[in-house]
Formats: structure tokens, sequence, C-alpha cells
């Protein structure tokens, strides 16, 4: 595949060779780092969204195997592969949602913060290619540390006049996956009919589980709460050590990252009433950057709700949520204005 990875049939002999171009309904979605750990298992899910039109896979390195391997699925998403910064462009013209799960993931030991100096550098990039080809997509940030990573993202829209913070989300649904399974444990329900808001952002302290706010309405006790707490705050971790160097979560995120962009699609179709936790722009509280449950509609994310009331627990680690929150969003916000 010299030039462009396309391995769909190019023999001339397809009937239907102008099926995406001839407008076959669906969204146009781009994953950039589709090679990786995340972003293999996130396409073999997206080319099975019937949302999904077109799906092109951008990657560094062996995008043309997984373009290959994802392309003889028969479903109706026609998938593009696309290898290397000099088919960034193509990757992303026309794109209406883009999936980033590029970048170093956690080997044990490490905070996502420690990713900071390699994802910045890959993030800025990748951003860079959205400002020059797809503008106006919506975006799906993965790479960590996302509490920096989206502040970078907003800042290199900013630069170039393009940013709009309604299409700008950060994706923080692993800890609402998480929230919704170890509550459904304690409470013996089934996950399915758990909801649990997850506040603040995505690390460490950050995470903020509303455990007062969880649907069906119940009850905890303080060792339940403090539990669940530190258990949703730390499933990362407890993967990294379990993966012993090998890696992060990849197949629970890309569960909960295909979750989170179907929102987007059926927000972007004009679906009523689609409303997931994401960390946007926002003005819940004093910091420019935050996560709270959003409703998503055609332009992204079209209402921010508000925390809601808390109990005195949940106040408290929102303290301290902020506070960590701070710095890492100064830390984004710095390394592109310096
Ligand atoms: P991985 O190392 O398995 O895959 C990353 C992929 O990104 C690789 O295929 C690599 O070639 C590609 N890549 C590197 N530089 C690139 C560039 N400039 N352009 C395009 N692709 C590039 O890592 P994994 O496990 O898939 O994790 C990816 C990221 O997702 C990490 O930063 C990790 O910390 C983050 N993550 C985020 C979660 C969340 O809840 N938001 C949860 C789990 C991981």
């Amino acid at each position: 595949y010299p030039s462009n990875v396309q391995v769909e049939d190019n023999s001339g002999l397809g009937r239907a060779n102008c099926r995406a171009k001839g407008g076959a309904p669906g969204f146009k979605v781009a994953i950039l780092g589709a090679a990786g750990g995340i972003g293999q298992p996130l396409a073999m899910l997206m080319k099975m969204n019937p949302l999904v039109s077109a799906l092109h896979l951008y990657d560094v390195v062996n995008a043309p195997g997984v373009t290959a391997d994802i392309s003889h699925m028969d479903t109706g998403a026609v998938v593009r592969g696309f290898l290397g910064q000099p088919q960034l462009d193509s990757a992303l013209t026309g794109m209406d949602l883009i999936i980033i799960p590029a970048g170093v993931p956690r080997k044990p030991g490490m905070t996502r913060d420690d990713l900071f100096n390699i994802n910045a550098g890959i993030v800025r990039t990748l951003c860079e290619g959205i400002v020059k080809n797809c503008p106006r997509a919506i975006v799906n940030l993965i790479s960590n540390p996302v509490n920096s990573t989206v502040p970078i993202a907003a800042e290199v829209f900013k630069k170039a006049g393009t940013y709009d913070p309604k299409r700008l989300l950060g994706v923080t649904m692993l800890d609402v996956v998480r929230a919704n399974t170890f509550v459904a444990e304690v409470l013996g329900l089934d996950p399915r009919e758990v909801d649990v808001p997850v506040v603040g952002g995505h690390s460490g302290v950050t995470i903020l589980p509303l455990l007062s706010q969880v649907k069906p309405p119940s009850s905890f006790t303080q060792q339940e709460i403090e539990y669940l707490t530190n258990r949703i705050q730390n499933g990362g971790t407890e993967v990294v050590e379990a993966k012993a160097g090998t890696g992060s979560a990849t197949l629970s995120m890309a569960y909960a990252a295909v979750k989170f962009a179907d929102a987007c699609l059926r927000g972007l179709r004009g679906d009523a009433g689609v409303v997931e936790c994401a960390y946007v722009d926002s003005e819940v509280t004093e910091l420019p950057f935050f996560a709270t449950k959003v409703r998503l509609g055609r332009n992204g994310a079209e209402e921010i709700y508000q925390l809601g009331p808390l109990n005195e627990y949940e106040r408290v680690g929102l303290e301290k949520a902020k506070k960590e929150l701070a710095g890492s969003i100064q830390k984004g916000i710095s390394f592109i204005r310096k």
C-alpha cells in the first residue's frame, strides 16, 4: 500500500464502488491511533456501529494491517487506512467525528501525568491536522492525561480561530462504566440498571463519583462510600498493575469509547435526551474545564448540567479534585502558550 493504504476492493469490479461517496446514510468517523491497544478494539466496535458510514483508521504504525483485517467485517461502514503524518490530512478530510486514542499508556508506578511529555506533542500535532481539515468535527479525546490534553486541544483550536467549546469532549466514560460496575456489585444489581454520575476530571482524586446521586436511588454505608470512591478513582491503576508493564485499560476503554462515540453520533443525528458525562469547557466551577453530565446534540455538548446537591463527603472531594485539576489545566495551557 505505497501511497494511500486504502484496502477496499480496488479491482474496479465492485458494482457499487461509490457507496461511501454516494452518501450512504451515516456519519464519517476517524480514529487516530487506530493500531494501538485501544485503537484496534475501538475500530472493530465502530465498524459494527450502524450509524457509521465511513471509518478512517490512522496511525503511525501498522494501519494497513488493522485496516485490511477490519475491512473484511460484513457491516456497512467503508473502512480506509492511513499511515503516517503525510496521510493525516486525507484521514481527516470530511470527518464528522474524530476519536483520539493516540499516545503512550501508563506502566506500573506511573501517574497519567507522567505521560504528559510525550502525549502533549502528539495531541498538538493531531489537533493541528483537525484545524486544517475538519474544524467542525466533534472531537473525542482519550489520550492521557485527559485533564491536560483537552486544554491543549482547546489552545490549538483557539490559536487557529476554530475553537468551538461544544465540539471538544474529553472522554471520561470509562470512569462512569467502572462506577456503574462496582456500584452494581455492591448493590447486587445488574450494572445496566445503574447510573452513577462521575464528575471532575480523569485522574486520581479528580475522579469524583457522586454516590449520593446514584440511580436507582440507593444509600451506602460510610465504609461502602470509601471503598467505592477509592476503587473508582484507582480502577485504571488496578488494570495497569494487573497488566504488569504491558499497558493500561484497552478493552474496557474501547467499550467505553464506543458507548460515548455512539452517544455523540445519536446527538449529531438529532436524537433527544442524549446525556453522558464528559470533560468539557465549563462554567460549572471556577475552573475552565470540568467533567459533568452534558446533553449531546447536533452541535456537540449543547447543554452542561450543574453538579446538583452534594453531601459533605462529596464537597470535600470536590475541593481536592479542583485543586489538582487547576494545576493540570494550567500545565496544558502553558504547553501551547509558552
Ligand atoms: P498503545 O500504545 O497501545 O497505542 C497507542 C497508539 O497510538 C499506537 O498504535 C501508536 O502507534 C499510536 N500513535 C503514537 N503516536 C501517534 C501519532 N503521532 N499519531 C497517531 N498515532 C500515534 O496505547 P493505548 O493503550 O491504546 O492507550 C492510548 C492512550 O489512551 C494512552 O495515552 C492512554 O493513557 C490513554 N487512555 C485513556 C483512557 C481514558 O479513560 N481516557 C483509558 C485508558 C487509556
